[in-house]
């Protein structure tokens, strides 16, 4: 029987083992987030460890400030590449809990997905990898390249710890190209392969006004109120066409190629079905632009939370002593989440209110990634994922970001391959997340492939 022959009988048979294996991983509420968590963050890190080492990989704990980085490596093959896989065994906070059909860390099969936080961001997808590449020794044959893996425990909270830890590991992570399953396919039915993220840059606004919340009868409208020159500062930051205020905001933005708009149009995107997806009437965004390409290649701005005033049932009638923001703006090639700092700081200080004290906290940022999509990697990924989903895979930019990617390139110049088994409906971040179980299979055969094809590329 031929080398993939081998391995598909092999997965075929693991199947039900593999999804064990699985919900015991999604059992650990690894929320990195919440500082209460920590003790689980660590016990999803060994669980990882563990699961690597028992497929036989040489496999270390590499501590950092914070919860530690998984490090695996299979033995070296002279001649051949070599893979470095990345992901994250942390998990977004599972709140709102109760609009979860069942509870968020008690994995459960139905319709054919896997509920649970982390079914698909990350741990049912970076697992795909650590079977995918397991399943070479399961069938006693060795790999035929030498993979490396590198799970961390903060993607969710912005890297710091890894970003800080690279240049001392940098060396250990040296590879001709990195492997990462933490996004999508275009749609069900539809695999894809990920050419470019989105950078972020995420900060805390706050505005101080009295030292205390004031009675607003006697004292409104003779002081600022916190809360409304906040909202005016922020509605002041984008204008009615969705173009974002900051001065020199758009100086380096990479317009988008003519052929890529082509390339997009041609996937057929449905904005009423999209629409009709989040349960919203209609669509905003930047004018001129469609909305792939304002998802995927175009700067955004969000307010993540707002804070401040009087929070409780009914009303009270207050000056709120401060208000506060939680900002991000999404970030595209050539942007610096550096750049933006400087140009929201000149914007602030240009729109700052009189009486009131601006706070402007910097929390995390990382820049875009655009990787060639011509690249021989790219045509070994395409094949295996052709082998198990069916289908080629179309080529797709995502919204999303991740922030240490940008880095590892620059660390290691090694390529990209973003290999996504998840679906858009997922529910990443949201309630109710789950993983396709079939997506879950397909996803561990075609990296059990992507090996072999990887393999065959002179690095
Ligand atoms: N897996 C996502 C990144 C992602 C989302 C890629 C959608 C492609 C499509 C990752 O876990 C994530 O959520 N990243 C955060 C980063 C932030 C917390 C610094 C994001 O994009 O908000
Ligand atoms: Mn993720
Ligand atoms: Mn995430």
């Amino acid at each position: 029987m031929s080398v993939l022959a081998t391995l598909d009988r092999y997965l075929q048979q693991s199947q039900p083992d593999h999804l064990e294996q699985l919900k015991h991983w999604l059992r650990i509420p690894s929320v990195s987030a919440e500082p209460l968590c920590s003790g689980e963050v660590r016990k999803s890190a060994q669980w990882v460890a563990n699961a690597l080492r028992g497929q036989g990989f040489q496999c270390e704990m590499i501590e950092t400030s914070g919860p530690p980085l998984v490090y695996a490596e299979s033995p070296p093959v002279p001649g051949r590449p070599v893979a470095l896989v990345y992901g994250h065994y942390d998990v977004q906070p599972p709140d709102p809990l109760d609009k979860w059909i069942s509870p968020a860390f008690e994995p459960t099969e139905r319709d054919g997905n896997l509920y649970a936080r982390g079914a698909t961001d990350d741990k049912g997808q970076v697992f795909t990898h650590v079977l995918g590449a397991a399943a070479w020794a399961g069938t006693a044959q060795s790999l035929p390249l030498q993979v490396k893996f590198l799970i961390e425990g903060e993607e969710e909270v912005g890297s710091s710890q890894l970003a800080a830890t690279l240049p001392a590991i940098k060396d250990r992570l040296s590879a001709d190209v990195i492997v990462i399953s933490d996004s999508s396919q275009y749609g069900a039915g539809q695999p894809a392969i990920t050419y470019g993220l989105r950078g972020i840059a995420y900060y805390e606004l706050r505005l101080h006004g009295p030292k205390q919340d004031l009675h607003s009868g006697s004292f409104g409208g003779a002081v600022h109120n916190p809360a409304i020159a906040l909202s005016r500062l922020i509605s002041q930051m984008i204008d009615q066409q969705g173009r974002i205020q900051l001065p020199n905001f758009y100086d380096s933005v990479k317009p988008l190629a003519e052929s890529e708009r082509e390339m997009w149009r041609g996937l057929g995107f449905d904005d009423q079905q999209f629409a009709n997806q989040l349960g919203v009437s209609g669509l905003q965004g930047e004018v001129g632009y469609s909305t792939l390409e304002r998802r995927w290649a175009r700067p955004t701005l969000d307010v993540n939370g707002l804070m401040g005033g009087y929070q409780g049932e009914g009303g009270k009638t207050i000056i709120p002593s401060w208000a506060a923001a939680k900002l991000s703006f999404r970030l595209v090639p050539n942007q610096s989440p550096e750049a933006v700092t400087v140009q929201l700081k000149q914007f602030l200080a240009e729109h700052a209110p009189v009486g009131l004290r601006v706070e402007l906290i910097e929390m995390h940022g990382g820049s875009g990634v655009v990787v060639d999509p011509d690249s021989p990697y790219m045509a070994a990924a395409s094949q295996a994922i052709a082998d198990s989903f069916g289908k080629s895979p179309v080529l797709i930019r995502e919204g999303g970001s991740i922030p240490i990617v940008a880095r590892m390139v620059e660390a290691t110049g090694a390529d990209v391959l973003l290999l996504g088994w998840g679906l858009e409906d997922d529910g990443a971040h949201s309630p109710n997340e789950k993983f396709c179980i079939a997506d879950f299979y397909r996803g561990i055969r075609a990296s059990a492939h992507l090996w072999h094809y990887l393999a065959q590329v002179s690095s």
